[in-house]
């Protein structure tokens, strides 16, 4: 894993923005939450993706009424897509099927075949997707009830915890994995425990986002508040590329 240390949340997104550019993902995975809201503006404010990029979500509520402002797909679509013109692909998360839904959203992954380049956040518990722990390395596109924490994180998005979603669908561990480049941004001193974990902890379900540390190209780009619980320096790299 490549570590990229930056000043702040602006020049991660500006980071991350330049990764995109230099890799033209032809099939780019996208994360929502607070992180990488200002990347997808630097995105917009470039407008250098390619016109017949598509967009996959990386995870999406399950119960929110269709166009509701927190479904994933709204907000990836007012964030990002619609000002670029793009198409975004979902899981069906209206199906009434919802295990037929998840092997679908797979099927559609591979069609396109797979994501090139994939955003992740991280969460407080070391999550990446809706994938919290204890979730196997070799999951694929699944159902989940959030945990508590999640939903308690989630709440500044709704008005408040009870009106947060209780189940999600989203990318599995392996199919995360299975996107050619990754590129994870944490910011703040609220993900420094998670960051430290996932760099230097042990591999393991328990920790869901370090599973990403034998994958063949993924960049962490993080501020040095995200940093601040790292012990080791080694295999970093200080400054914007
Ligand atoms: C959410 C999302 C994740 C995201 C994480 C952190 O629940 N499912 O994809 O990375 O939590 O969110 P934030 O960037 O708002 O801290």
């Amino acid at each position: 894993m490549q570590v990229i240390e930056v000043a702040d949340p602006a020049a991660a997104a500006d980071l991350a923005a330049d990764l995109i550019d230099e890799y033209s993902p032809r099939v780019l995975g996208v994360a929502t939450g607070a992180t990488p809201s200002p990347l997808y503006r630097v995105l917009v404010d470039r407008h250098r993706l390619a016109a017949d990029t598509t967009v996959c979500l990386l995870d999406e509520y399950i119960g929110l009424p269709v166009g509701h402002g927190q479904r994933y797909r709204q907000i990836i679509a007012r964030q990002l897509a619609t000002p670029l013109g793009l198409t975004v692909v979902a899981p069906d998360v209206d199906a009434l099927d919802l295990s037929a839904a998840c092997g679908s959203y797979e099927t559609a992954l591979a069609d396109l075949g797979g994501v090139d380049l994939q955003i992740l956040g991280i969460g407080r518990n070391g999550h990446i997707g809706f994938n919290e722990p204890g979730t196997s390395f070799d999951s694929v596109t699944h159902v989940v009830e959030l945990t508590s924490t999640t939903r308690a994180d989630n709440a500044r998005f709704f008005d408040g915890a009870a009106s947060v979603p209780r189940h999600a669908i989203t990318q599995g561990i392996a199919t995360i994995r299975r996107a050619k480049r990754i590129v994870l941004i944490a910011v703040g001193d609220a993900k420094a425990s998670a960051v430290a974990a996932m760099i230097e902890g042990s591999i393991s379900p328990a920790n869901p986002a370090s599973a990403l540390r034998d994958h063949a190209d993924v960049v962490l780009v993080a501020d040095r508040e995200a940093l601040t619980q790292r012990t080791t320096h080694r295999h970093t790299h200080s400054g914007a590329a």
